[in-house]
């Protein structure tokens, strides 16, 4: 088992009415941690690194991680770059050996945003490498991309057709309502729009900021086609504050395979609660083995 491109994971979550999750990781260790829970779930999955995780850890470093973590527990895995805006660091993954790339170009016109992900799509579509775009704008902080709750757009469905027929992307990220990062309030989840962009284009859709959202509104944004659905701030938080309750309650306990130990349980717990909400729980296909 080796690294394998997202796009027909994601076509037959689809078909199958499931989701796949995509994690955010941040180190080395969190890739073997999430392939060990989708391991324990007999699921796809998705890894996937931000711009600033490329920077700290290096795509080939990540890659050779991924692909060796996914060998060791035999599960189909994907590894995709989140919200790049650089055309540079999308080449970079994709020599290193990324199977899948997002160009966010909805910070710009409709029509340079088409032309951005053309030039994506000439370089990735030929070495089977996914690209996912994203039409209106996703609120919240990612990195180090801000939007502010007034800025966040929802996208319009008629575009996304022609956006999908102009650019000919196998994943579109529609802005439908959700943020990154943990909400302050109820999030508020365009399930019309939903419906309608569903309509209207025939690719896996993507669910952003995928934290906190309660499991039915992600299960109905799955039922309509929203088969990745990513899944970073959560999985952060869980692994983070076992760290903190544990100098909290032993704080001379310094050892990091203590603190490292718990924080991975939790972390694990998250990510196959997650994993078991879209519904991609016993779906190691053999095709994909
Ligand atoms: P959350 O941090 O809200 O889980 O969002 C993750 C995401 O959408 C990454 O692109």
């Amino acid at each position: 088992m080796t690294l394998i491109s997202t796009t027909p994971m994601l076509e037959k979550a689809r078909a199958d009415k499931h989701g796949i999750v995509a994690f955010n990781v941040h180190s080395f260790d969190s890739i073997y941690w999430v392939l060990e829970a989708a391991a324990e779930m007999k699921s796809p999955v998705i890894l996937q690194t931000t711009v600033g995780t490329v920077r700290s850890l290096g795509a080939k470093n990540i890659v050779e991680v991924a692909k060796s973590a996914s060998e060791h527990f035999s599960i189909p895995t994907g590894l995709h770059l989140d919200h790049c805006t650089d055309f540079q660091v999308i080449k970079e993954a994709i020599r290193a050996g990324y199977t899948s790339v997002m160009i966010d170009a909805s910070m710009h016109p409709f029509e340079e945003n088409v032309a951005r992900t053309q030039e994506v799509m000439k370089l990735a579509k030929s070495l089977g490498v996914n690209v996912e775009a994203e039409l209106g704008k996703v609120g919240g902080v990612e990195d180090d991309i801000v939007v502010a709750e007034e800025d966040a757009q929802k996208a319009i469905p008629a575009e996304c057709r022609q956006f999908v027929e102009l650019t000919g992307v196998p994943t579109l990220a529609p802005a439908i309502g959700t943020a990154h990062g943990i909400y302050k309030g109820k999030p508020n989840i365009d399930f019309d729009r939903i419906a309608d962009i569903a309509d209207l284009v025939d690719v896996p859709l993507v669910l952003h900021g995928g934290s906190a959202v309660p499991i039915e509104e992600v299960k109905r944004c799955v039922s309509f086609g929203m088969a990745k659905v990513n899944v970073s701030t959560e999985l952060k938080n869980a692994y983070s504050k076992a760290i903190k309750v544990h100098f909290e309650q032993e704080p001379d306990s310094l050892d990091p395979r203590a603190y490292l130990q718990k924080a991975k349980e939790a972390a694990i717990e998250m990510a196959k609660s997650k994993i078991k909400m879209v519904g991609s729980e016993n779906k190691v296909v053999p095709s994909f083995v």
